[in-house]
């Protein structure tokens, strides 16, 4: 039998997930030298993961990566099955059974939990089913949003956490000409929210914003950032951190900090209220949330390590809508090791291992569910090109018998009716979208129902 990753037995490799990491997986192998072939699995009709469904609208340049993620999805020895599944439409096993190797970048779809009580009172949203809602994200479509209300809480400091204030701030006019959902523009339209808070269980210095994000709260038509002096007295382990290099970031968010407290009030319709040193310890209210009591922090620890302590102190505020933005967490898949602590696939150097620490044969994973929910869409790069050293390096281990790849899975998924989207399918699913965009002057107007798409491509193959 010739070796596997030659030209009669080429290595056959199945990528679950479309998004970056899969991308950037893709990528890497097919510059490895050898022959590859690749399979991507993705439980959408449509490629990207979050660079479709994550980054926010008013982003368009962070979207510009698809451009390259497209070019690599051209290559002949690609192919896209969209609309599987992996361990619902197809078991892992029958993936392994198709492939030499099976890598996971299936991301972190589902949110991680608050643990306090009345987190799921009505009025209470994770940022996840926000930013799918507005992003089209099939899953998200049917979701509402009572943006009725007039004060909103947001718990959480992260990039996520500035996107849902941003869409929450902006007027109709600052998102129009967006790829955000018809659908959404028009509730935000029709928004009372007035006052959103934007709150960090630890201090101004160790929120988790990048500077870019930060500074753009105070960029915005009609809302105002308030950030109160009071609350930017460091201690002088934070002082200490300015003073290293990895300490650059939250020095700069500090400065920014500094300017929007030094701001003078105006007429604008919003304010942004950026609070420090709270954590959520209830949320409470008669059927619906009405108030959230937190519990004021300090700060303990040394330098970089620093971590929020409470201090017994109540205070609350009077709130109907909440957004948890605490960040990701991934989603187990029968038949292949989970972490439940971190929700993650446990792995070393990129090899999927059992809760005995064991290797298990043919699984790799790169991206969020290797790493966990943090990291920009570049972090996946590196990620995933170690993941692949990994794979490249098994190679002389690997069963030496051919493999069937897609062959064989589109038959098992023809049996159980799943219809399989192709790449080809895709673009014309972006030439739609892109068509029914350019009359309201946006780059795209999303197809957000799985049943849309199957039927605008059923509709093209007559
Ligand atoms: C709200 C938000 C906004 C962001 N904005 C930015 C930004 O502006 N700039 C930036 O650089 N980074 C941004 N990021 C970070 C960036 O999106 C991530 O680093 C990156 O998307 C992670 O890539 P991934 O491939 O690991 O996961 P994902 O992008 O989540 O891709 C995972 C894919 O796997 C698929 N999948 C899941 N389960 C299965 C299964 N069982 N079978 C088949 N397919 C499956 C999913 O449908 C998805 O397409 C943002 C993240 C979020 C959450
Ligand atoms: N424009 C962009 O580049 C962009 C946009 C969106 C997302 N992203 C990236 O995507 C990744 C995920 O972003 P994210 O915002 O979801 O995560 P994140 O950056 O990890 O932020 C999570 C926030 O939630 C807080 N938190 C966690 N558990 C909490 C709890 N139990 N109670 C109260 N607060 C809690 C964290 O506080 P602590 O710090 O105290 O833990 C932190 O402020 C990040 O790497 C981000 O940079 C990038």
């Amino acid at each position: 039998m010739s070796t596997v990753g030659s030209a009669e037995n080429p290595l056959r490799v199945a990528v679950v997930g479309a998004g970056p990491s899969g991308v950037y997986a893709t990528e890497a192998l097919f510059k490895s030298g050898h022959a590859v072939r690749v399979d991507m699995l993705e439980r959408l009709p449509v490629p990207f993961g979050l660079v479709r469904h994550g980054v926010a609208p008013d982003h368009p340049k962070l979207k510009e990566a698809i451009q390259v993620y497209d070019r690599i999805a051209r290559a002949p020895e690609f192919r896209f099955l969209g609309n599987v599944t992996v361990g619902r439409d197809v078991s892992v096993e029958e993936v392994r059974a198709a492939y030499h190797a099976v890598l996971f970048a299936c991301g972190a779809e589902t949110d991680r939990r608050l643990g306090v009580p009345g987190e799921d009172l009505a009025g209470s949203y994770t940022a996840t089913e926000f930013v799918g809602w507005y992003n089209g994200h099939p899953e998200f479509r049917d979701r509402e949003f009572d943006l009725d209300e007039e004060v909103a809480v947001i718990i959480g400091q992260g990039n996520v956490a500035a996107d849902v204030c941003r869409i929450l701030a902006k007027t109709v006019d600052e998102l129009k000409h967006t790829d955000i959902t018809e659908y959404a523009l028009e509730s935000l339209g029709r928004s009372r929210v007035r006052e959103i808070y934007v709150v960090g269980r630890r201090g101004p210095a160790q929120a988790k914003f990048t500077a870019k994000e930060l500074r753009e709260l105070g960029e915005l038509d009609e809302a105002d950032p308030v950030v109160d002096s009071a609350e930017l007295v460091l201690n002088p382990e934070s002082l200490a951190e300015f003073e290293e290099r990895r300490g650059a970031g939250a020095k700069k968010n500090f400065e920014i900090l500094q300017g929007f407290a030094a701001r003078p009030a105006t007429s604008r319709r919003r304010r942004i209220y950026l609070r420090f040193l709270l954590s959520p310890v209830e949320l409470q209210g008669d059927g619906r949330v009405q108030r959230v009591v937190f519990e004021r922090n300090r700060l303990a620890g040394a330098a970089f390590e620093q971590s929020a302590r409470g201090t017994g102190e109540r205070v609350e505020f009077a709130a109907g809508l909440v957004f948890r933005s605490i960040g990701y967490r991934g989603i187990a898949i029968p038949g292949v090791p989970f972490d439940e602590r971190q929700g993650i696939f446990p792995t070393r150097d990129g090899r999927i291992v059992d809760q005995t620490g064991a290797l298990v044969p043919g699984l790799y994973a790169s991206g969020w569910i290797k790493r966990g929910p943090t990291g920009i869409i570049g972090t996946n790069k590196p990620d995933s090109v170690a993941t692949v050293a990994s794979i490249l390096a098994d190679l002389p281990g690997l069963d030496s018998g051919p493999r069937p790849g897609a062959e064989a899975l589109t038959v098992v998924l023809a049996s159980r009716g799943t219809q399989v989207v192709s790449y080809e399918d895709w673009l014309a699913i972006d030439e739609a979208e892109v068509s029914r965009g350019t009359p309201k002057g946006k780059p795209r107007e999303k197809f957000c129902r799985v049943e849309e798409m199957l039927e605008l491509l059923g509709t093209r193959r007559g």
